[in-house]
């Protein structure tokens, strides 16, 4: 049976190329983790998913356990098998989730209690029972309970969250059921202060986790202090355990993190903008409902083997996103995934050859050139 572990294959300065072994298969990192929130990569099929030759997914305990429900996805045989998706799924424990519906949440030291934004009705999350959740979900990688505090606010309170989410991993720990191949990652806050991110790195690695994740960034701080926040935290984070950067971020974001020791990625910006139009190429981002791209016959990219860039125009992508139809949005969701899941092959490629610098380099160069 396989053990939950992540082997260093490859480093090229900070940045690491390996393999996280889990019980539902391997995973080559750094890896960038598609957004299935509510049990479905929104507009993609499960076979597209895979053909984008994306390894593992996110699903959020927030939106299953309001519907359909923790033990109703547990009796219809886990998330793997009621969504068709075999692979590694990572699941966030609702902390984050719920801290965006703000007026509608109230957080105590136990935990939080919100209203749900399908019906109104009154729930309640702890460290406890989202580490249920996950497990009645059968997460691959269960996430700590933890809160995420708006930035920028003043250190006390930053702190004082911190040091709440560091009790609730604690709980979170005690609470999750260790079975072969499956892990529990700890997620580091603090803001953007350095000594708050080391006294939250030191707080998880005595508890001791399969991984460690650094949330509470990519909030509204920018990338400047976003990267110089990575700077200092990530080279106290343990070294042989996989490191996830939550919510993030942009192709640059993704490369920038990287190069600074990063291993693991989500974020909604792929799939989100697929279905408003926007799409991602080697030569930084399109509009497809601009009228410019009306009697394109060319494919989004000539280096994409997603459905739309292999077998339609820009053209065709522009009237279906124009005309409203439901195939825009699936199709530009498509050639999103597929274009992070050929950046993160290149950067393991390029950190596997020694050559991530020279890759930086012309990626960023390509990405400010305006379209082909
Ligand atoms: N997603 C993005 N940031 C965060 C965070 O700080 N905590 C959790 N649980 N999820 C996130
Ligand atoms: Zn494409």
């Amino acid at each position: 049976m396989t053990r939950f572990h992540w082997t260093c294959e490859s480093t090229d300065g900070a940045a690491r190329a390996g393999t996280l072994h889990t019980a539902h298969g391997p995973v080559a990192t750094p890896v960038f983790m598609p957004v299935g929130t509510a049990g479905t990569v929104k507009a993609m099929t499960m076979d597209s998913v895979r053909s984008t030759g994306a390894g593992i997914v996110l699903g959020n305990t927030y939106h299953l356990m309001l519907r359909p429900g923790a033990d109703q996805v547990q009796r219809l045989g886990g998330l793997h098998k009621f969504m068709d998706w075999p692979g590694p799924i990572l699941t966030d424990s609702g902390g984050f989730q719920v801290m965006s519906l703000g007026a509608l949440r109230k957080l105590d030291q136990d935990g939080v209690t919100f209203r749900s934004h399908i019906d109104g009705s009154y729930h309640r999350l702890t460290p406890e029972s989202s580490t249920d959740i996950q497990h009645k979900l059968d997460a691959t990688i269960t996430m700590c309970f933890d809160e995420c505090p708006a930035l920028p606010a003043p250190t006390e309170s930053i702190a004082a969250s911190m040091r709440l989410s560091m009790r609730w991993a604690a709980r979170s720990r005690e609470a999750f059921i260790a079975r072969p191949g499956y892990g529990q990652f700890g997620i580091v806050q603090g803001g953007t202060e350095a000594d708050l991110r080391a006294e939250s790195v030191k707080a998880l690695t005595d508890i001791g986790f399969e991984g460690y994740a650094i949330g509470g960034l990519a909030v509204g701080e920018g990338q400047e202090l976003m990267f110089s926040t990575l700077d200092s935290t990530v080279p106290l984070m343990p070294e042989n355990t996989p490191r996830y950067l939550m919510g993030v971020g942009t192709p640059d974001d993704l490369l920038g993190s990287v190069m600074r020791g990063v291993d693991m990625f989500d974020c909604v910006m792929p799939t989100r903008a697929g279905r408003t139009a926007r799409a991602y190429t080697e030569r930084g981002t399109l509009n497809l409902r601009n009228a410019r791209h009306a009697d394109d016959s060319r494919p989004i990219s000539p280096h994409c083997d997603c459905l739309a860039c292999s077998r339609h125009s820009r053209a065709y992508l522009h009237h279906l996103f124009r005309a409203r139809e439901i195939l825009g949005p699936m199709l530009l969701t498509w050639h999103n995934i597929a274009y992070y899941q050929r950046l993160m092959r290149q950067i393991r490629e390029a950190i596997t050859e020694k050559r991530l610098d020279a890759l930086a380099s012309r990626l960023r160069a390509e990405w400010a050139m305006d379209d082909w």
